[in-house]
């Protein structure tokens, strides 16, 4: 690890901008209300065994009810910004057509009381909540998901743009893709090969026809988040260094290259063999997907130690399609968080280094999300600031490095629904008691404060 406690601060260039960094359905329940359309994680949580604990977004941390005492939260830290989603089926509760006042006006009044105290907002349009109407008609899977989805950005924007937001068009496209349509982890539960490729197609077209329909007034600044986990060989094996390759194609590169080097990955077919269908991607839509952006956004949270694997099914023809023969094995002796996630600032440092040099035309980078997730009530959580220190110091590094990072996001702002692990893990500077909704700050929370307060930026 980088971390040093003793060590001075790291020095930040001026501007540059802290923050946190939630989602709708993570935080904002009330989701029957202003006329909110079914998502398909409303849908998802109530499959029997989905979700730990049979957890769902229904009510979370309330959010939606007290957005003036969370931004409260992040005035007391001193964030400069807030990342936070608009959950689509608020706008358009069955994912078309005219939009809905109602779910737009509560994004109005966050975004004026954010104005009020000097945030800066950055607005994800997609984290996850498709609404549920177009899963039924094939969901990700479907290139006219991808339109739905340019014309609901068209509405967010119109409605929008006067706070003069960040935009930031999908949250991890991996996850949406592969954890959701292939592993069957995440909504919509589906174990597909082919309609997982197609997904992450889709969702990065998506996001391509979006980019210009968030620019028509000038002057905004438009990008992407993706979650990036540098694939390492778990040992000096030619086999485990090439198993590593194959992981970081499915989990990184399938990604980067298409929206910053202009063409799907060479590796792709041969390590997807299983799928030879790839009709979905049509003429120009690499055009559309590389559009030029204004910023990238980096979720980093941890490195893969990749170990070959043999495939467990012998016949290709019935092996899932990512069925990539890899293990990921975490290293023993190391830090972990208290999920397990082996904690290594210095892949977010390679991360951020490694990308400056594959792509010279590098949009300027924020790391939209960074944090440490655990179980339990520990309001001195020591993990969390070790954690967030130590990433902090490897984003230094990289700038020290010449890489143009102009931002940290720490997540989250608040323990919240993570996901298929229900409210089990908490990753938030702020304890939230569910049965309460009392916000309790961490020893983090505090130590992310002094940290804002004396980076210099
Ligand atoms: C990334 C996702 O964007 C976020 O929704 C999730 O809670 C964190 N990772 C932690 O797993």
């Amino acid at each position: 690890m980088t971390e040093d406690s003793s060590a001075p601060t790291p020095a930040f260039p001026p501007g540059f901008v802290w923050g946190t960094a939630t989602s709708a359905y993570q935080i904002e329940g009330a989701v029957g209300e202003d006329g909110r359309g079914p998502s398909i994680w409303d849908t998802f949580c109530r499959v029997p065994g989905a979700v730990a604990g049979g957890d769902t977004g229904d009510v979370a941390c309330d959010h939606y009810h007290r957005p003036e005492e969370d931004v409260r939260l992040l005035t007391g830290l001193g964030a400069g910004a807030y990342r936070f989603s608009v959950a689509w089926p608020r706008v358009q509760p069955d994912g078309r057509g005219k939009p809905g006042e109602r779910g737009l006006s509560f994004y109005k009044r966050l975004l004026d009381l954010l104005r009020d105290n000097g945030i800066t907002p950055f607005v994800t349009l997609y984290h996850w909540d498709l609404p549920q109407a177009l899963e039924d008609r094939g969901g990700w899977r479907e290139r006219d998901t991808a339109e739905r989805f340019a014309d609901y950005a068209a509405i967010v924007h119109d409605a929008l743009a006067g706070w003069d937001p960040y935009w930031i068009t999908f949250n991890e496209p991996y996850c949406s893709s592969i954890t959701g349509y292939a592993e069957g982890r995440h909504a919509p539960g589906a174990r597909e090969g082919h309609g997982a490729l197609a997904a992450a197609h889709h969702l990065l077209l998506a996001h391509g026809l979006a980019v210009p329909r968030l620019r028509t007034g000038g002057g905004e600044r438009v990008g992407l988040t993706l979650n990036m986990s540098p694939a390492v060989p778990a040992s000096g094996s030619p086999a485990d260094a090439a198993a590593a390759r194959r992981m970081d194609l499915l989990v990184n590169r399938q990604f980067t290259e298409p929206v910053f080097g202009g063409a799907y990955p060479e590796d792709m077919a041969e390590t997807f063999g299983a799928i030879s269908d790839l009709s979905f991607r049509e003429d120009g839509d690499l055009e559309i997907i590389g559009a030029p952006l204004d910023f990238f956004g980096l979720n980093y949270y941890y490195r893969i130690h990749a170990a070959d694997a043999p495939h467990t099914e012998p016949d290709p023809a019935r092996r899932t399609a990512f069925d990539i023969g890899v293990r990921n094995v975490t290293p023993e002796g190391g830090v972990t968080s208290g999920l397990g996630w082996p904690v290594e600032p210095e892949g977010l440092r390679n991360t951020l280094t490694g990308l400056a040099a594959r792509f010279p035309g590098l949009p300027p980078v924020y790391v939209t999300e960074n944090g440490y997730g655990e179980h339990g009530d520990d309001l001195g959580d020591q993990g969390r600031i070790d954690f967030l220190r130590a990433h902090v110091a490897a984003t230094a590094e990289a700038i020290a490095a010449g890489v143009d990072v102009r931002g940290y996001f720490c997540w989250s702002l608040l323990d919240n629904f993570e996901w298929a692990r229900g409210y089990a893990a908490r990753f938030g500077l702020v304890h939230v008691d569910y049965a309460t909704q009392a916000r309790t700050p961490k020893a983090s929370y505090h130590w992310y404060r002094d940290q804002i307060a004396s980076s210099g930026a």
